[in-house]
Protein backbone atom coordinates (compact mmCIF):
# COMPACT_ATOMS: atom_id res chain seq x y z
CA UNK A 1 0.00 0.00 0.00
CA UNK A 2 1.20 3.38 -1.26
CA UNK A 3 0.53 5.78 2.50
CA UNK A 4 0.78 9.52 2.03
CA UNK A 5 1.94 10.81 5.15
CA UNK A 6 -0.42 12.81 7.58
CA UNK A 7 -0.34 16.28 7.14
CA UNK A 8 0.82 18.27 10.66
CA UNK A 9 -1.66 20.79 10.95
CA UNK A 10 -0.30 24.39 12.07
CA UNK A 11 -1.13 25.31 16.01
CA UNK A 12 -3.43 28.30 15.54
CA UNK A 13 -6.58 28.25 13.11
CA UNK A 14 -7.32 31.78 10.98
CA UNK A 15 -10.11 31.92 8.91
CA UNK A 16 -10.69 34.05 5.65
CA UNK A 17 -12.85 37.07 7.08
CA UNK A 18 -9.95 37.16 9.64
CA UNK A 19 -7.50 36.53 6.70
CA UNK A 20 -9.31 39.47 4.50
CA UNK A 21 -9.36 42.20 7.99
CA UNK A 22 -6.09 41.67 8.51
CA UNK A 23 -5.01 42.43 5.42
CA UNK A 24 -7.30 45.10 4.92
CA UNK A 25 -5.18 46.84 7.75
CA UNK A 26 -1.92 46.11 6.09
CA UNK A 27 -2.31 46.78 2.76
CA UNK A 28 -1.67 50.65 2.72
CA UNK A 29 1.94 49.88 4.20
CA UNK A 30 2.68 46.33 3.25
CA UNK A 31 5.33 47.05 0.54
CA UNK A 32 7.22 49.05 3.12
CA UNK A 33 6.91 47.16 6.09
CA UNK A 34 7.58 43.86 4.55
CA UNK A 35 8.60 45.02 1.20
CA UNK A 36 12.35 45.01 1.55
CA UNK A 37 13.02 41.71 3.66
CA UNK A 38 11.62 39.50 1.20
CA UNK A 39 12.23 41.00 -1.72
CA UNK A 40 15.82 39.13 -2.12
CA UNK A 41 13.73 35.77 -1.72
CA UNK A 42 10.94 36.82 -4.04
CA UNK A 43 13.78 38.24 -6.86
CA UNK A 44 15.02 34.44 -6.94
CA UNK A 45 12.05 32.64 -7.21
CA UNK A 46 11.19 34.63 -10.32
CA UNK A 47 14.26 34.54 -11.85
CA UNK A 48 14.01 30.96 -11.59
CA UNK A 49 10.95 31.07 -13.14
CA UNK A 50 12.04 33.57 -15.37
CA UNK A 51 13.38 30.76 -17.52
CA UNK A 52 10.58 28.33 -18.04
CA UNK A 53 7.84 29.55 -20.57
CA UNK A 54 4.36 29.95 -20.40
CA UNK A 55 0.87 30.48 -18.26
CA UNK A 56 2.08 31.23 -14.90
CA UNK A 57 0.00 31.91 -11.87
CA UNK A 58 0.70 33.77 -8.39
CA UNK A 59 -1.17 32.62 -5.67
CA UNK A 60 -1.91 35.16 -2.70
CA UNK A 61 -0.45 38.57 -5.44
CA UNK A 62 -0.61 40.83 -2.77
CA UNK A 63 0.37 44.18 -3.67
CA UNK A 64 1.89 42.48 -6.40
CA UNK A 65 5.28 43.49 -4.92
CA UNK A 66 6.44 40.21 -7.54
CA UNK A 67 4.94 41.50 -10.64
CA UNK A 68 7.20 43.93 -11.96
CA UNK A 69 9.99 40.89 -11.88
CA UNK A 70 8.33 38.24 -14.61
CA UNK A 71 9.97 38.39 -18.02
CA UNK A 72 7.59 39.80 -20.09
CA UNK A 73 7.67 36.65 -22.19
CA UNK A 74 5.26 35.01 -19.66
CA UNK A 75 1.93 35.72 -19.09
CA UNK A 76 0.85 35.99 -15.52
CA UNK A 77 -2.27 36.13 -13.49
CA UNK A 78 -2.84 36.91 -9.83
CA UNK A 79 -5.54 36.01 -7.59
CA UNK A 80 -5.77 36.73 -3.56
CA UNK A 81 -8.54 36.53 -1.21
CA UNK A 82 -8.23 40.13 -0.10
CA UNK A 83 -9.54 43.15 -2.52
CA UNK A 84 -7.61 46.09 -0.73
CA UNK A 85 -4.33 44.27 -1.71
CA UNK A 86 -5.81 43.42 -5.23
CA UNK A 87 -6.41 47.34 -5.30
CA UNK A 88 -2.84 48.34 -4.93
CA UNK A 89 -1.52 45.41 -6.98
CA UNK A 90 -4.26 46.81 -10.22
CA UNK A 91 -2.34 50.18 -9.56
CA UNK A 92 0.59 48.68 -9.94
CA UNK A 93 0.06 47.41 -12.73
CA UNK A 94 -1.77 50.60 -14.25
CA UNK A 95 1.49 52.80 -13.29
CA UNK A 96 4.13 50.38 -14.66
CA UNK A 97 1.97 48.88 -17.20
CA UNK A 98 2.62 45.71 -17.09
CA UNK A 99 1.17 44.38 -20.29
CA UNK A 100 2.03 40.76 -19.44
CA UNK A 101 -0.31 41.00 -16.37
CA UNK A 102 -3.62 39.46 -17.77
CA UNK A 103 -5.66 39.16 -14.85
CA UNK A 104 -6.05 39.82 -11.28
CA UNK A 105 -8.69 38.38 -9.58
CA UNK A 106 -10.48 37.85 -6.02
CA UNK A 107 -10.50 34.11 -5.36
CA UNK A 108 -10.18 32.20 -2.60
CA UNK A 109 -6.67 29.88 -3.15
CA UNK A 110 -8.42 26.98 -0.94
CA UNK A 111 -11.13 26.73 -4.44
CA UNK A 112 -9.50 28.04 -7.64
CA UNK A 113 -11.93 28.50 -10.39
CA UNK A 114 -9.25 27.64 -13.41
CA UNK A 115 -9.61 24.47 -15.28
CA UNK A 116 -7.05 21.33 -14.03
CA UNK A 117 -3.83 21.70 -15.67
CA UNK A 118 -4.56 25.57 -16.52
CA UNK A 119 -0.67 26.78 -15.98
CA UNK A 120 2.33 26.13 -16.68
CA UNK A 121 3.85 27.24 -13.21
CA UNK A 122 2.02 28.03 -10.09
CA UNK A 123 3.75 29.96 -7.90
CA UNK A 124 2.53 30.97 -3.93
CA UNK A 125 5.02 33.28 -2.14
CA UNK A 126 4.48 33.99 1.93
CA UNK A 127 0.71 32.39 1.51
CA UNK A 128 0.79 29.23 2.64
CA UNK A 129 1.64 30.24 6.31
CA UNK A 130 -1.41 32.67 5.73
CA UNK A 131 -4.39 30.81 3.96
CA UNK A 132 -7.35 29.05 6.40
CA UNK A 133 -6.06 25.58 5.05
CA UNK A 134 -2.97 25.18 3.44
CA UNK A 135 -4.05 21.68 3.03
CA UNK A 136 -6.41 22.42 0.66
CA UNK A 137 -4.34 25.32 -0.82
CA UNK A 138 -1.54 22.53 -1.70
CA UNK A 139 -4.44 20.45 -3.34
CA UNK A 140 -5.16 23.45 -5.82
CA UNK A 141 -2.22 24.19 -6.89
CA UNK A 142 -1.39 20.86 -7.58
CA UNK A 143 -5.14 20.79 -9.51
CA UNK A 144 -3.96 23.84 -11.57
CA UNK A 145 -0.59 23.26 -12.23
CA UNK A 146 -0.19 20.69 -15.53
CA UNK A 147 2.04 17.48 -15.73
CA UNK A 148 5.46 18.72 -15.70
CA UNK A 149 4.56 21.95 -14.51
CA UNK A 150 6.36 23.46 -11.43
CA UNK A 151 5.07 24.18 -8.01
CA UNK A 152 6.88 26.87 -6.08
CA UNK A 153 6.27 28.16 -2.55
CA UNK A 154 8.70 30.93 -0.85
CA UNK A 155 7.91 30.82 2.32
CA UNK A 156 9.31 31.19 6.49
CA UNK A 157 8.96 27.62 7.96
CA UNK A 158 9.33 27.60 11.57
CA UNK A 159 12.65 26.32 13.10
CA UNK A 160 12.30 23.08 15.48
CA UNK A 161 15.42 24.52 17.93
CA UNK A 162 16.94 27.56 19.18
CA UNK A 163 16.30 31.66 19.83
CA UNK A 164 14.22 31.65 16.55
CA UNK A 165 12.00 28.59 17.58
CA UNK A 166 10.90 30.03 21.30
CA UNK A 167 10.46 33.30 19.50
CA UNK A 168 7.78 31.98 16.92
CA UNK A 169 6.10 29.73 19.65
CA UNK A 170 5.66 33.15 21.90
CA UNK A 171 4.23 34.68 19.02
CA UNK A 172 1.70 31.81 17.49
CA UNK A 173 -0.60 32.87 19.72
CA UNK A 174 -1.37 36.36 17.98
CA UNK A 175 -1.71 34.89 14.46
CA UNK A 176 -5.06 35.61 13.84
CA UNK A 177 -4.18 39.51 14.48
CA UNK A 178 -1.20 39.31 12.70
CA UNK A 179 -2.63 37.48 9.59
CA UNK A 180 -0.11 35.09 9.23
CA UNK A 181 1.33 32.31 11.70
CA UNK A 182 4.67 32.30 12.95
CA UNK A 183 4.70 28.53 13.78
CA UNK A 184 4.29 26.47 10.71
CA UNK A 185 5.94 23.41 10.32
CA UNK A 186 7.29 22.73 6.64
CA UNK A 187 5.40 19.15 6.82
CA UNK A 188 2.08 20.78 6.31
CA UNK A 189 3.05 21.58 2.83
CA UNK A 190 5.01 18.23 2.00
CA UNK A 191 2.61 14.80 0.99
CA UNK A 192 0.46 15.76 -2.27
CA UNK A 193 0.49 12.78 -4.26
CA UNK A 194 0.98 14.64 -7.33
CA UNK A 195 3.83 17.13 -6.27
CA UNK A 196 7.37 16.19 -6.55
CA UNK A 197 10.14 17.84 -4.22
CA UNK A 198 12.71 18.76 -6.74
CA UNK A 199 14.68 21.32 -5.47
CA UNK A 200 14.58 23.27 -1.18
CA UNK A 201 17.23 26.20 -1.29
CA UNK A 202 17.38 28.56 2.57
CA UNK A 203 17.24 31.76 0.81
CA UNK A 204 18.28 35.34 2.06
CA UNK A 205 18.27 37.20 4.92
CA UNK A 206 20.03 34.64 6.47
CA UNK A 207 18.08 31.65 5.35
CA UNK A 208 14.71 32.71 6.91
CA UNK A 209 12.80 32.05 4.00
CA UNK A 210 13.03 28.78 2.07
CA UNK A 211 11.91 27.99 -1.98
CA UNK A 212 10.73 24.62 -2.59
CA UNK A 213 10.19 23.52 -6.63
CA UNK A 214 7.56 20.27 -6.77
CA UNK A 215 7.50 18.57 -10.08
CA UNK A 216 3.92 17.96 -11.07
CA UNK A 217 3.76 14.59 -11.88
CA UNK A 218 1.97 12.87 -14.93
CA UNK A 219 -0.55 10.76 -12.96
CA UNK A 220 -1.99 11.25 -9.27
CA UNK A 221 -0.59 7.63 -7.84
CA UNK A 222 -3.73 6.45 -5.82
CA UNK A 223 -3.11 6.17 -2.39
CA UNK A 224 -4.66 3.19 -1.62
CA UNK A 225 -3.86 0.20 -4.54
CA UNK A 226 -6.46 -2.58 -4.14
CA UNK A 227 -4.87 -5.88 -3.09
CA UNK A 228 -2.90 -8.35 -4.76
CA UNK A 229 -2.47 -5.60 -8.26
CA UNK A 230 1.57 -4.79 -6.84
C1 LIG B 1 2.04 37.86 3.34
S1 LIG B 1 1.03 38.29 1.96
C2 LIG B 1 2.09 37.84 0.59
C3 LIG B 1 1.83 38.65 -0.64
C4 LIG B 1 2.78 38.41 -1.80
N1 LIG B 1 2.70 37.05 -2.30
C5 LIG B 1 4.21 38.73 -1.39
O1 LIG B 1 5.11 37.93 -1.69
O2 LIG B 1 4.44 39.77 -0.80
C6 LIG B 1 -0.18 36.97 1.95
C7 LIG B 1 -1.25 37.18 0.90
O3 LIG B 1 -2.00 35.95 0.79
C8 LIG B 1 -3.36 36.28 0.66
N2 LIG B 1 -4.18 35.11 1.03
C9 LIG B 1 -4.30 34.54 2.24
N3 LIG B 1 -5.15 33.50 2.20
C10 LIG B 1 -5.56 33.41 0.91
C11 LIG B 1 -6.45 32.54 0.23
N4 LIG B 1 -7.08 31.55 0.87
N5 LIG B 1 -6.66 32.74 -1.08
C12 LIG B 1 -6.02 33.75 -1.73
N6 LIG B 1 -5.17 34.61 -1.14
C13 LIG B 1 -4.94 34.44 0.17
C14 LIG B 1 -3.54 37.49 1.56
O4 LIG B 1 -4.70 38.20 1.26
C15 LIG B 1 -2.25 38.27 1.26
O5 LIG B 1 -2.40 39.17 0.20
Amino acid sequence: MNQTPPIRRPAVELDSEGVRRAYRRWAPFYDELFGSVTRPARRKAVRHINASQGRVLEVGVGTGIALPMYAPHLEVVGIDLSSDMLEQARRRVAKQKLGNVTALLEMDAQALAFADASFDTVVAMHVVTVAPEPELVMAELERVCRPGGEVILVNHFSAETGPRAAIEQAMAPFADRLGWRPEFPLETVLGRPGLDLIDRKALPPAGLFTMLRFCRRDETVNDVVAPGTR
